[in-house]
Protein backbone atom coordinates (compact mmCIF):
# COMPACT_ATOMS: atom_id res chain seq x y z
CA UNK A 1 0.00 0.00 0.00
CA UNK A 2 1.31 3.61 -0.67
CA UNK A 3 0.40 6.80 0.84
CA UNK A 4 -2.30 7.55 -1.91
CA UNK A 5 -3.83 4.22 -1.08
CA UNK A 6 -4.14 4.93 2.53
CA UNK A 7 -5.59 8.40 1.72
CA UNK A 8 -8.27 7.18 -0.76
CA UNK A 9 -8.87 4.10 1.72
CA UNK A 10 -9.89 6.91 4.35
CA UNK A 11 -12.08 8.85 2.58
CA UNK A 12 -13.97 6.29 1.41
CA UNK A 13 -14.05 4.24 4.49
CA UNK A 14 -15.59 7.71 6.30
CA UNK A 15 -17.99 7.98 3.34
CA UNK A 16 -19.59 5.10 4.03
CA UNK A 17 -20.44 6.18 7.43
CA UNK A 18 -21.97 9.47 6.03
CA UNK A 19 -19.02 11.83 5.97
CA UNK A 20 -18.64 14.97 2.71
CA UNK A 21 -15.55 14.99 1.15
CA UNK A 22 -13.95 17.64 1.13
CA UNK A 23 -10.26 18.67 -0.98
CA UNK A 24 -7.50 20.18 1.27
CA UNK A 25 -7.36 23.95 1.61
CA UNK A 26 -4.59 25.75 0.17
CA UNK A 27 -0.98 25.61 2.36
CA UNK A 28 -1.44 29.31 3.07
CA UNK A 29 -4.69 30.36 4.78
CA UNK A 30 -7.42 31.95 3.34
CA UNK A 31 -8.81 35.98 4.15
CA UNK A 32 -9.03 36.67 8.21
CA UNK A 33 -5.83 35.09 9.11
CA UNK A 34 -2.45 36.17 10.29
CA UNK A 35 -1.39 32.44 10.68
CA UNK A 36 1.51 31.85 8.70
CA UNK A 37 0.66 28.51 6.82
CA UNK A 38 -2.06 26.00 7.60
CA UNK A 39 -0.68 23.98 10.44
CA UNK A 40 -3.29 21.82 11.57
CA UNK A 41 -6.64 20.38 9.56
CA UNK A 42 -8.46 22.19 12.04
CA UNK A 43 -7.40 25.29 11.06
CA UNK A 44 -9.36 26.11 7.65
CA UNK A 45 -12.78 24.46 9.69
CA UNK A 46 -12.33 26.66 12.64
CA UNK A 47 -15.56 29.12 12.17
CA UNK A 48 -17.98 25.76 11.74
CA UNK A 49 -16.18 24.23 15.23
CA UNK A 50 -17.20 27.59 16.52
CA UNK A 51 -20.60 26.45 15.20
CA UNK A 52 -21.07 28.20 11.65
CA UNK A 53 -22.79 26.04 9.12
CA UNK A 54 -20.56 24.18 7.20
CA UNK A 55 -22.03 23.68 3.71
CA UNK A 56 -21.42 20.10 3.24
CA UNK A 57 -23.26 18.77 6.41
CA UNK A 58 -21.99 18.07 9.99
CA UNK A 59 -19.65 15.27 8.76
CA UNK A 60 -16.69 16.04 7.20
CA UNK A 61 -13.61 14.15 5.63
CA UNK A 62 -10.38 15.46 4.33
CA UNK A 63 -7.34 15.25 3.34
CA UNK A 64 -4.99 18.48 4.66
CA UNK A 65 -1.75 20.09 3.27
CA UNK A 66 -0.07 21.58 6.58
CA UNK A 67 3.50 22.97 6.79
CA UNK A 68 5.33 23.40 10.52
CA UNK A 69 7.98 25.63 10.45
CA UNK A 70 8.85 25.34 14.09
CA UNK A 71 11.34 22.21 13.71
CA UNK A 72 13.11 23.07 10.70
CA UNK A 73 16.26 22.97 12.11
CA UNK A 74 15.28 19.32 12.78
CA UNK A 75 14.94 18.37 9.60
CA UNK A 76 17.79 16.08 8.10
CA UNK A 77 16.43 13.53 10.92
CA UNK A 78 14.53 10.53 11.34
CA UNK A 79 11.22 11.85 11.65
CA UNK A 80 10.90 15.79 11.56
CA UNK A 81 9.14 16.88 8.10
CA UNK A 82 8.27 20.56 7.54
CA UNK A 83 5.87 19.86 4.90
CA UNK A 84 3.15 16.73 5.61
CA UNK A 85 -0.42 15.61 4.99
CA UNK A 86 -2.92 15.24 7.41
CA UNK A 87 -6.39 12.71 6.99
CA UNK A 88 -9.06 14.48 8.84
CA UNK A 89 -12.89 13.43 9.76
CA UNK A 90 -14.98 15.74 11.73
CA UNK A 91 -18.21 15.91 13.64
CA UNK A 92 -19.10 19.19 13.77
CA UNK A 93 -21.98 19.01 16.12
CA UNK A 94 -23.09 15.56 15.30
CA UNK A 95 -21.19 12.62 16.79
CA UNK A 96 -18.65 12.31 19.68
CA UNK A 97 -16.83 9.90 21.52
CA UNK A 98 -18.44 6.26 21.01
CA UNK A 99 -18.72 6.95 17.18
CA UNK A 100 -15.73 8.35 16.46
CA UNK A 101 -13.89 5.88 19.16
CA UNK A 102 -15.33 2.63 16.92
CA UNK A 103 -14.66 4.26 13.31
CA UNK A 104 -10.91 4.67 14.56
CA UNK A 105 -10.53 1.43 15.66
CA UNK A 106 -12.64 0.12 12.91
CA UNK A 107 -10.44 1.83 10.04
CA UNK A 108 -6.90 0.84 12.25
CA UNK A 109 -8.08 -3.11 12.40
CA UNK A 110 -10.24 -3.94 9.34
CA UNK A 111 -9.07 -1.10 6.81
CA UNK A 112 -5.15 -0.93 7.40
CA UNK A 113 -5.52 -4.09 9.05
CA UNK A 114 -3.03 -2.95 12.16
CA UNK A 115 -3.50 -5.99 15.34
CA UNK A 116 -4.50 -4.88 18.28
CA UNK A 117 -1.78 -5.84 19.87
CA UNK A 118 0.15 -3.47 18.31
CA UNK A 119 -2.18 -0.71 19.41
CA UNK A 120 -2.02 1.62 22.58
CA UNK A 121 -4.14 4.50 23.52
CA UNK A 122 -4.30 7.45 26.02
CA UNK A 123 -6.77 9.29 27.70
CA UNK A 124 -7.29 12.86 29.47
CA UNK A 125 -6.68 12.20 32.82
CA UNK A 126 -8.71 14.91 34.23
CA UNK A 127 -7.91 18.09 36.29
CA UNK A 128 -10.05 21.34 37.40
CA UNK A 129 -11.41 22.39 34.22
CA UNK A 130 -12.59 18.86 32.76
CA UNK A 131 -13.04 15.74 34.02
CA UNK A 132 -11.38 12.30 33.29
CA UNK A 133 -12.12 10.41 30.25
CA UNK A 134 -13.65 7.78 31.40
CA UNK A 135 -15.93 7.66 28.57
CA UNK A 136 -12.85 7.18 25.86
CA UNK A 137 -11.41 5.10 28.29
CA UNK A 138 -15.15 2.40 28.33
CA UNK A 139 -15.44 2.35 24.80
CA UNK A 140 -11.92 1.57 23.56
CA UNK A 141 -12.51 -1.44 26.15
CA UNK A 142 -15.51 -2.32 24.64
CA UNK A 143 -14.03 -2.64 21.27
CA UNK A 144 -11.31 -4.65 22.38
CA UNK A 145 -8.12 -2.54 23.77
CA UNK A 146 -6.89 -4.22 26.44
CA UNK A 147 -6.61 -2.52 29.51
CA UNK A 148 -2.78 -2.63 30.21
CA UNK A 149 -2.73 -0.89 26.53
CA UNK A 150 -5.20 2.07 28.19
CA UNK A 151 -3.28 5.26 29.35
CA UNK A 152 -3.84 8.47 31.68
CA UNK A 153 -2.73 11.59 31.41
CA UNK A 154 -2.78 15.28 31.60
CA UNK A 155 -3.35 18.12 29.93
CA UNK A 156 0.43 17.88 28.60
CA UNK A 157 -0.19 14.88 26.57
CA UNK A 158 -3.99 14.63 25.88
CA UNK A 159 -5.31 18.06 25.86
CA UNK A 160 -5.58 19.92 22.14
CA UNK A 161 -5.60 23.74 21.86
CA UNK A 162 -3.70 25.49 18.49
CA UNK A 163 -2.09 28.44 20.26
CA UNK A 164 -3.09 30.10 23.82
CA UNK A 165 -7.05 30.65 22.76
CA UNK A 166 -9.65 28.91 20.75
CA UNK A 167 -11.54 25.32 20.16
CA UNK A 168 -9.92 22.76 22.46
CA UNK A 169 -10.80 19.75 24.30
CA UNK A 170 -9.60 16.44 25.74
CA UNK A 171 -7.92 13.70 23.12
CA UNK A 172 -7.58 10.51 22.85
CA UNK A 173 -4.56 9.38 20.68
CA UNK A 174 -3.51 5.78 19.00
CA UNK A 175 -0.14 4.76 19.48
CA UNK A 176 1.84 1.93 17.38
CA UNK A 177 3.72 -0.49 19.18
CA UNK A 178 7.19 -0.63 16.86
CA UNK A 179 8.41 -3.81 18.49
CA UNK A 180 11.45 -2.40 19.87
CA UNK A 181 12.59 -2.75 23.23
CA UNK A 182 11.64 -0.17 26.06
CA UNK A 183 13.76 2.08 26.90
CA UNK A 184 13.50 1.57 30.45
CA UNK A 185 11.03 0.30 33.04
CA UNK A 186 8.84 3.70 33.07
CA UNK A 187 8.96 3.39 28.68
CA UNK A 188 5.33 4.27 28.32
CA UNK A 189 3.37 5.68 25.06
CA UNK A 190 4.43 9.41 26.55
CA UNK A 191 8.20 8.13 25.96
CA UNK A 192 10.10 9.17 22.46
CA UNK A 193 12.29 6.54 22.76
CA UNK A 194 10.80 5.13 19.10
CA UNK A 195 8.99 2.15 20.61
CA UNK A 196 5.76 3.70 20.73
CA UNK A 197 4.59 6.22 17.93
CA UNK A 198 1.94 8.43 17.89
CA UNK A 199 -0.61 7.64 14.80
CA UNK A 200 -4.24 9.29 15.31
CA UNK A 201 -5.38 11.78 17.69
CA UNK A 202 -9.16 12.08 18.44
CA UNK A 203 -9.90 15.70 19.95
CA UNK A 204 -13.13 15.85 21.09
CA UNK A 205 -13.51 19.69 21.11
CA UNK A 206 -16.16 20.62 23.24
CA UNK A 207 -14.37 24.16 24.66
CA UNK A 208 -13.33 26.84 23.72
CA UNK A 209 -10.43 28.76 25.75
CA UNK A 210 -10.80 32.09 26.72
CA UNK A 211 -7.90 35.10 26.50
CA UNK A 212 -8.35 34.71 30.43
CA UNK A 213 -7.11 31.11 30.66
CA UNK A 214 -10.78 29.96 31.70
CA UNK A 215 -12.68 27.29 29.69
CA UNK A 216 -16.28 28.30 28.44
CA UNK A 217 -18.31 24.93 26.93
CA UNK A 218 -18.68 25.41 23.15
CA UNK A 219 -22.46 25.70 21.83
CA UNK A 220 -21.45 22.21 20.36
CA UNK A 221 -19.66 19.15 20.83
CA UNK A 222 -17.19 18.53 18.20
CA UNK A 223 -14.33 15.87 16.89
CA UNK A 224 -11.52 16.73 15.20
CA UNK A 225 -9.14 14.10 14.30
CA UNK A 226 -5.79 14.23 12.47
CA UNK A 227 -4.02 10.93 11.15
CA UNK A 228 -0.67 11.97 9.85
CA UNK A 229 -0.25 10.11 6.56
CA UNK A 230 3.90 10.15 6.09
CA UNK A 231 3.77 8.67 9.49
CA UNK A 232 1.22 5.71 8.99
CA UNK A 233 2.80 4.69 5.61
CA UNK A 234 5.96 4.58 6.69
CA UNK A 235 4.63 2.41 9.74
CA UNK A 236 2.40 -0.01 7.44
CA UNK A 237 5.17 -0.34 4.59
CA UNK A 238 7.63 -1.62 7.97
CA UNK A 239 10.15 1.63 7.39
CA UNK A 240 12.10 3.32 9.61
CA UNK A 241 11.70 6.85 7.95
CA UNK A 242 9.23 8.14 5.78
CA UNK A 243 12.59 9.19 3.97
CA UNK A 244 12.49 4.97 3.08
CA UNK A 245 9.04 5.73 1.37
CA UNK A 246 7.85 5.97 -2.33
CA UNK A 247 7.26 9.37 -1.09
CA UNK A 248 11.17 10.49 -0.75
CA UNK A 249 12.95 7.00 -1.81
CA UNK A 250 13.28 7.92 -5.74
CA UNK A 251 14.88 11.19 -4.69
CA UNK A 252 17.15 10.25 -1.89
CA UNK A 253 18.65 7.44 -4.66
CA UNK A 254 18.79 10.20 -6.98
CA UNK A 255 21.11 12.03 -4.51
CA UNK A 256 23.32 9.13 -3.81
CA UNK A 257 23.84 8.88 -7.87
CA UNK A 258 24.43 12.23 -7.59
CA UNK A 259 26.54 13.31 -4.66
CA UNK A 260 30.30 13.18 -4.30
CA UNK A 261 30.38 13.06 -0.88
CA UNK A 262 28.05 11.32 1.19
CA UNK A 263 26.09 12.58 4.13
CA UNK A 264 22.33 11.14 4.86
CA UNK A 265 21.19 14.44 6.68
CA UNK A 266 21.70 16.56 3.64
CA UNK A 267 20.14 13.91 1.38
CA UNK A 268 17.40 14.34 3.85
CA UNK A 269 17.24 17.86 4.00
CA UNK A 270 17.11 18.34 0.48
CA UNK A 271 14.44 15.87 -0.60
CA UNK A 272 12.45 17.35 2.37
CA UNK A 273 12.65 20.69 1.88
CA UNK A 274 12.28 20.27 -1.95
CA UNK A 275 9.54 18.36 -1.30
CA UNK A 276 7.91 21.50 0.94
CA UNK A 277 9.42 24.53 -1.46
CA UNK A 278 7.50 22.90 -4.18
CA UNK A 279 4.55 22.41 -2.56
CA UNK A 280 4.32 26.29 -0.69
CA UNK A 281 5.24 27.62 -4.70
CA UNK A 282 2.40 26.12 -5.61
CA UNK A 283 -0.09 27.58 -3.34
CA UNK A 284 1.26 31.16 -4.17
CA UNK A 285 4.22 31.55 -1.83
CA UNK A 286 7.22 33.04 -3.82
CA UNK A 287 10.93 34.15 -2.03
CA UNK A 288 10.90 37.60 0.09
CA UNK A 289 12.54 38.39 3.11
CA UNK A 290 9.28 38.63 4.96
CA UNK A 291 6.62 36.26 7.14
CA UNK A 292 5.76 32.95 4.42
CA UNK A 293 8.31 34.46 1.96
CA UNK A 294 11.23 34.05 3.97
CA UNK A 295 10.40 30.37 5.11
CA UNK A 296 10.19 29.78 1.51
CA UNK A 297 13.50 31.40 0.72
CA UNK A 298 15.35 29.56 3.85
CA UNK A 299 14.32 26.21 2.67
CA UNK A 300 15.17 26.71 -0.98
CA UNK A 301 18.53 28.22 0.56
CA UNK A 302 19.26 25.19 2.91
CA UNK A 303 18.53 23.43 0.10
CA UNK A 304 21.02 24.51 -2.32
CA UNK A 305 23.35 24.62 0.57
CA UNK A 306 23.34 21.13 1.18
CA UNK A 307 23.56 20.24 -2.37
CA UNK A 308 26.72 22.13 -2.30
CA UNK A 309 27.92 19.93 0.68
CA UNK A 310 27.26 16.71 -0.82
CA UNK A 311 28.87 18.50 -4.23
CA UNK A 312 26.03 17.93 -6.40
CA UNK A 313 26.43 20.13 -9.43
CA UNK A 314 23.26 22.80 -8.86
CA UNK A 315 22.69 22.18 -12.91
CA UNK A 316 20.71 19.14 -11.63
CA UNK A 317 18.14 21.10 -9.88
CA UNK A 318 16.13 20.68 -12.70
CA UNK A 319 16.23 16.96 -12.83
CA UNK A 320 15.25 16.96 -8.91
CA UNK A 321 12.80 19.32 -9.63
CA UNK A 322 11.03 17.17 -12.59
CA UNK A 323 11.81 13.83 -10.92
CA UNK A 324 9.79 15.13 -7.73
CA UNK A 325 6.61 16.32 -9.81
CA UNK A 326 6.76 12.94 -10.99
CA UNK A 327 6.75 11.31 -7.68
CA UNK A 328 4.26 13.31 -6.42
CA UNK A 329 1.53 14.33 -8.82
CA UNK A 330 -0.51 11.31 -8.48
CA UNK A 331 -1.28 12.53 -5.02
CA UNK A 332 -0.87 16.46 -5.98
CA UNK A 333 -2.13 17.01 -9.44
CA UNK A 334 -1.14 20.90 -8.75
CA UNK A 335 2.67 20.30 -8.83
CA UNK A 336 2.07 19.02 -12.64
CA UNK A 337 -0.06 21.66 -13.21
CA UNK A 338 2.26 24.28 -11.75
CA UNK A 339 5.45 22.80 -13.27
CA UNK A 340 6.72 25.73 -15.03
CA UNK A 341 6.45 28.37 -12.64
CA UNK A 342 8.17 26.08 -9.58
CA UNK A 343 10.87 25.52 -11.67
CA UNK A 344 11.38 29.16 -12.39
CA UNK A 345 11.07 30.59 -8.66
CA UNK A 346 13.01 27.65 -7.22
CA UNK A 347 15.72 28.41 -9.76
CA UNK A 348 16.09 31.89 -9.42
CA UNK A 349 16.07 31.64 -5.96
CA UNK A 350 18.66 29.58 -6.15
CA UNK A 351 21.01 31.67 -8.48
CA UNK A 352 20.42 34.51 -6.30
CA UNK A 353 21.64 32.28 -3.32
CA UNK A 354 25.09 31.88 -5.20
CA UNK A 355 25.32 35.46 -5.47
CA UNK A 356 25.15 35.73 -1.93
CA UNK A 357 27.62 33.07 -1.14
CA UNK A 358 29.91 34.91 -2.97
CA UNK A 359 29.45 38.01 -1.24
CA UNK A 360 28.99 35.76 2.40
CA UNK A 361 33.42 34.54 1.36
CA UNK A 362 34.29 38.02 0.51
CA UNK A 363 33.11 39.39 4.34
CA UNK A 364 34.44 35.82 5.78
CA UNK A 365 38.16 36.47 4.09
CA UNK A 366 37.84 40.12 6.03
CA UNK A 367 37.09 38.58 9.11
CA UNK A 368 39.87 36.48 9.08
CA UNK A 369 42.50 39.29 7.59
CA UNK A 370 41.13 41.31 10.95
CA UNK A 371 40.91 38.15 13.28
CA UNK A 372 44.84 37.85 12.21
CA UNK A 373 45.55 41.17 12.50
CA UNK A 374 44.31 41.11 16.17
CA UNK A 375 46.57 38.14 16.65
CA UNK A 376 43.16 36.11 17.91
CA UNK A 377 43.25 32.68 17.02
CA UNK A 378 39.28 32.88 16.75
CA UNK A 379 36.80 34.40 14.06
CA UNK A 380 34.14 36.06 16.53
CA UNK A 381 31.24 34.29 17.01
CA UNK A 382 29.40 37.24 16.15
CA UNK A 383 30.47 37.06 12.86
CA UNK A 384 29.97 33.38 12.41
CA UNK A 385 26.34 34.11 13.59
CA UNK A 386 26.12 36.94 10.63
CA UNK A 387 27.47 35.11 7.91
CA UNK A 388 24.90 31.98 8.72
CA UNK A 389 21.71 34.57 9.33
CA UNK A 390 22.51 36.95 6.49
CA UNK A 391 24.66 34.74 4.12
CA UNK A 392 23.08 31.37 4.66
CA UNK A 393 26.53 29.97 5.77
CA UNK A 394 26.12 26.47 7.98
CA UNK A 395 28.83 27.89 11.08
CA UNK A 396 30.49 24.01 9.93
CA UNK A 397 31.39 25.84 6.32
CA UNK A 398 32.76 28.61 8.28
CA UNK A 399 34.38 26.46 10.24
CA UNK A 400 36.20 24.67 6.99
CA UNK A 401 37.18 27.83 5.90
CA UNK A 402 38.82 29.36 8.75
CA UNK A 403 40.58 26.08 9.35
CA UNK A 404 42.42 26.07 5.92
CA UNK A 405 43.67 29.52 7.42
CA UNK A 406 44.63 28.06 10.65
CA UNK A 407 42.00 30.09 12.58
CA UNK A 408 38.68 28.28 14.68
CA UNK A 409 35.73 30.05 15.47
CA UNK A 410 34.13 30.93 18.23
CA UNK A 411 30.99 28.17 18.35
CA UNK A 412 29.57 29.12 21.93
CA UNK A 413 29.24 32.32 21.47
CA UNK A 414 27.62 30.86 18.29
CA UNK A 415 25.24 29.13 19.83
CA UNK A 416 24.62 31.50 22.24
CA UNK A 417 23.06 33.82 19.19
CA UNK A 418 21.70 30.98 17.63
CA UNK A 419 19.30 30.12 20.54
CA UNK A 420 18.56 33.42 21.27
CA UNK A 421 17.53 33.93 17.72
CA UNK A 422 15.40 30.81 17.57
CA UNK A 423 13.70 31.51 21.17
CA UNK A 424 12.53 34.87 19.21
CA UNK A 425 11.39 33.17 15.75
CA UNK A 426 9.80 30.31 18.04
CA UNK A 427 7.73 33.25 20.06
CA UNK A 428 6.84 34.76 16.52
CA UNK A 429 5.49 31.62 15.36
CA UNK A 430 3.33 31.14 18.14
CA UNK A 431 2.42 34.37 18.16
CA UNK A 432 1.08 34.09 14.50
CA UNK A 433 -1.07 31.12 15.19
CA UNK A 434 -2.54 32.54 18.18
CA UNK A 435 -3.30 35.43 16.24
CA UNK A 436 -5.14 33.51 13.48
CA UNK A 437 -7.03 31.29 15.45
CA UNK A 438 -8.52 34.18 18.36
CA UNK A 439 -9.21 36.54 15.56
CA UNK A 440 -12.82 36.31 15.24
CA UNK A 441 -14.57 39.36 16.75
CA UNK A 442 -16.42 42.18 15.70
CA UNK A 443 -13.40 43.87 14.66
CA UNK A 444 -11.95 41.42 12.34
CA UNK A 445 -15.18 40.82 11.24
CA UNK A 446 -15.85 43.89 9.80
CA UNK A 447 -12.19 43.96 8.16
CA UNK A 448 -13.18 41.26 6.72
CA UNK A 449 -16.34 42.65 4.98
CA UNK A 450 -13.89 45.61 3.74
CA UNK A 451 -11.37 43.26 2.41
CA UNK A 452 -14.40 42.05 -0.13
CA UNK A 453 -15.16 45.70 -0.52
CA UNK A 454 -11.87 47.19 -1.57
CA UNK A 455 -11.31 43.91 -3.76
CA UNK A 456 -14.28 44.91 -6.01
CA UNK A 457 -12.88 48.07 -6.13
CA UNK A 458 -9.42 47.97 -6.99
CA UNK A 459 -10.73 45.80 -10.00
CA UNK A 460 -13.24 48.80 -10.80
CA UNK A 461 -10.59 51.05 -10.83
CA UNK A 462 -7.67 49.20 -11.76
CA UNK A 463 -9.42 46.20 -13.99
CA UNK A 464 -10.08 42.73 -13.89
CA UNK A 465 -6.66 41.28 -12.95
CA UNK A 466 -6.46 42.68 -9.65
CA UNK A 467 -7.08 39.63 -8.12
CA UNK A 468 -6.73 38.45 -4.35
CA UNK A 469 -3.27 37.27 -3.67
CA UNK A 470 -3.51 36.92 0.00
CA UNK A 471 -4.66 38.47 2.99
CA UNK A 472 -4.15 38.86 6.84
CA UNK A 473 -6.09 40.82 9.01
CA UNK A 474 -5.97 41.97 12.86
CA UNK A 475 -7.84 43.94 15.29
CA UNK A 476 -5.83 47.24 14.24
CA UNK A 477 -6.18 46.94 10.37
CA UNK A 478 -6.21 44.46 7.13
CA UNK A 479 -3.55 43.65 4.81
CA UNK A 480 -4.00 42.80 0.99
CA UNK A 481 -2.44 41.24 -1.65
CA UNK A 482 -3.78 41.57 -5.10
CA UNK A 483 -1.77 41.26 -8.18
CA UNK A 484 -1.07 44.10 -10.21
CA UNK A 485 2.04 45.31 -12.42
CA UNK A 486 3.12 48.45 -11.19
CA UNK A 487 2.85 50.86 -8.18
CA UNK A 488 -0.64 51.43 -7.68
CA UNK A 489 -1.11 56.06 -8.39
CA UNK A 490 -2.43 58.29 -5.80
CA UNK A 491 -5.52 59.08 -7.84
CA UNK A 492 -6.17 55.19 -8.19
CA UNK A 493 -5.81 54.85 -4.69
CA UNK A 494 -8.03 58.13 -3.35
CA UNK A 495 -10.36 56.95 -6.52
CA UNK A 496 -10.44 53.04 -4.57
CA UNK A 497 -11.11 54.97 -0.81
CA UNK A 498 -13.81 56.62 -2.39
CA UNK A 499 -15.72 53.74 -3.67
CA UNK A 500 -15.15 51.75 -0.67
CA UNK A 501 -16.68 54.42 1.73
CA UNK A 502 -19.39 55.41 -0.32
CA UNK A 503 -20.52 51.42 -0.39
CA UNK A 504 -20.14 51.59 3.37
CA UNK A 505 -22.46 54.60 3.99
CA UNK A 506 -25.25 52.82 1.78
CA UNK A 507 -25.58 50.75 4.59
CA UNK A 508 -25.79 47.62 2.25
CA UNK A 509 -26.96 44.20 3.28
CA UNK A 510 -24.62 41.28 3.52
CA UNK A 511 -26.43 37.86 2.76
CA UNK A 512 -25.03 34.76 2.35
CA UNK A 513 -26.35 31.93 0.30
CA UNK A 514 -25.13 27.85 -0.18
CA UNK A 515 -25.02 26.79 -3.89
CA UNK A 516 -22.87 24.75 -5.86
CA UNK A 517 -19.32 26.18 -7.41
CA UNK A 518 -21.18 25.72 -11.14
CA UNK A 519 -24.06 28.10 -9.80
CA UNK A 520 -21.84 30.27 -8.22
CA UNK A 521 -19.44 30.94 -11.19
CA UNK A 522 -22.38 31.28 -13.31
CA UNK A 523 -24.29 33.97 -10.59
CA UNK A 524 -20.66 36.12 -11.41
CA UNK A 525 -19.54 35.42 -7.81
CA UNK A 526 -15.50 35.67 -7.59
CA UNK A 527 -13.55 32.96 -5.98
CA UNK A 528 -10.00 32.28 -4.41
CA UNK A 529 -8.66 29.05 -5.00
CA UNK A 530 -11.60 27.44 -6.79
CA UNK A 531 -10.07 23.73 -6.21
CA UNK A 532 -9.78 23.92 -2.98
CA UNK A 533 -13.60 24.14 -2.45
CA UNK A 534 -16.25 21.07 -1.80
CA UNK A 535 -19.20 20.44 -4.21
CA UNK A 536 -21.19 23.50 -2.22
CA UNK A 537 -20.04 26.57 -1.13
CA UNK A 538 -21.37 30.00 0.09
CA UNK A 539 -21.69 32.77 -1.32
CA UNK A 540 -21.45 36.05 -0.11
CA UNK A 541 -22.83 39.37 -1.21
CA UNK A 542 -22.53 42.82 -0.21
CA UNK A 543 -25.97 44.58 -1.81
CA UNK A 544 -25.54 44.32 -5.19
CA UNK A 545 -21.76 45.42 -5.26
CA UNK A 546 -19.53 42.17 -4.62
CA UNK A 547 -20.38 38.53 -4.24
CA UNK A 548 -17.50 36.38 -3.17
CA UNK A 549 -17.46 32.89 -2.26
CA UNK A 550 -15.99 32.53 0.92
CA UNK A 551 -16.39 30.60 4.31
CA UNK A 552 -17.50 33.91 6.28
CA UNK A 553 -18.58 35.34 8.80
CA UNK A 554 -19.49 38.87 7.93
CA UNK A 555 -21.06 42.03 8.96
CA UNK A 556 -24.86 41.68 8.39
CA UNK A 557 -24.77 45.59 7.42
CA UNK A 558 -22.06 47.75 5.90
CA UNK A 559 -23.83 50.99 7.89
CA UNK A 560 -21.52 50.86 11.37
CA UNK A 561 -18.43 50.14 9.66
CA UNK A 562 -16.77 53.24 9.68
CA UNK A 563 -14.58 55.33 7.48
CA UNK A 564 -12.08 53.35 5.25
CA UNK A 565 -8.57 55.03 4.89
CA UNK A 566 -6.03 53.01 2.83
CA UNK A 567 -2.37 53.36 5.08
CA UNK A 568 -0.17 52.41 2.50
CA UNK A 569 0.61 50.65 -0.70
CA UNK A 570 3.92 48.86 -1.57
CA UNK A 571 5.08 46.16 -3.60
CA UNK A 572 4.68 42.81 -2.25
CA UNK A 573 6.39 40.01 -4.66
CA UNK A 574 6.79 40.49 -8.32
CA UNK A 575 3.52 41.60 -9.81
CA UNK A 576 1.89 41.29 -6.68
CA UNK A 577 1.05 44.28 -4.55
CA UNK A 578 -0.17 44.91 -1.10
CA UNK A 579 -2.54 47.27 0.64
CA UNK A 580 -2.71 48.15 4.77
CA UNK A 581 -6.00 49.58 4.92
CA UNK A 582 -7.95 50.60 8.49
CA UNK A 583 -11.56 51.60 9.27
CA UNK A 584 -11.85 54.76 11.51
CA UNK A 585 -14.30 55.23 13.62
N1 LIG B 1 -6.01 18.97 15.74
C1 LIG B 1 -5.39 17.73 16.09
C2 LIG B 1 -3.95 17.64 15.66
O1 LIG B 1 -3.48 18.48 14.93
C3 LIG B 1 -6.18 16.59 15.50
O2 LIG B 1 -6.42 16.80 14.16
O3 LIG B 1 -3.29 16.73 16.07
Amino acid sequence: MKAIDIRNKYLKFFEKYGHKVIPSAPLVPENDSSVLFTTAGMQPLVPYLLGEKHPEGRRIVDYQKCLRTVDIDEVGDNRHLTFFEMLGNWSLGDYFKEDAIKMSYEFLTKELKIPVEKIFVTCFKGDDDAPCDETSERIWKQVGIPKEHIYFFGKENNWWIAGEEGPCGPDTEMFYDTGKPACGEECDPSCDCGKYVEIWNNVFMEYYKQKDGTYEKLKQQNVDTGLGLERINMLLQGKETPYDTEIFKPIMDKLIELQKIDNISSRRIIAEHLRSSMMMICDGVRPSNMDRGYVLRRLIRRMTRHLNKLQINLENLEELIKLNVEILEEMYPELEHNKEVIEQVILEEKNKFIKTLQHGERELEKAIERTKKENKDKIDGNIVFKLYDTYGFPPELTNDLAKEKGLKIDMKEFEKLYKEHQDKSRAGAEQKFKGGLADQNEKTIEYHTATHLLHKALQIVLGEHAKQKGSNITEERLRFDFSHPQKVTKEELEEVEKIVNEQIQKGLEVTCKEMTIEEAKKDGATGLFEEKYGEKVKVYSIGEFSKEICGGPHVTNTKNMGTFKIKKEEASSSGVRRIKAVLIK
